[in-house]
């Protein structure tokens, strides 16, 4: 899907997989993918500000914990959906149904 030296630690990229935007996150090591989507309405959450693992959204300061998914700070109440991410071959990789 992407090269996992791609993203950076701390940082987060949109990669478009599968038919859809995904964000893909670099924390502490680990790596997240989720849709870039807000769910709240439409905005790019890899615009966002990324702060430990939650991650505000860029139009009106949602928050999502990023490994799960939970909305943590309103407007947001949708939980963000997560894919399962591994790391193969250098490669972030996402099971996405
Ligand atoms: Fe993300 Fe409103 S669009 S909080």
């Amino acid at each position: 899907m992407i090269a996992a030296a791609e993203v950076e630690e701390d940082d987060v990229l949109c990669v478009r997989a599968c038919g859809r935007n995904l964000a893909v996150f670099h924390i502490d090591g680990d790596y997240h993918v989720t849709d870039d989507r807000c769910t709240h309405e439409e905005a790019s959450l890899s615009d966002g500000y990324l702060q430990d693992d939650t991650i505000e959204c860029p139009r009106h300061q949602g928050v999502f914990h990023v490994p799960s998914g939970k909305p943590m700070a309103a407007p947001v109440t949708q939980p963000l959906r997560v894919y399962p991410a591994r790391v193969e071959d250098g490669q972030v990789w996402a099971d996405i149904p």
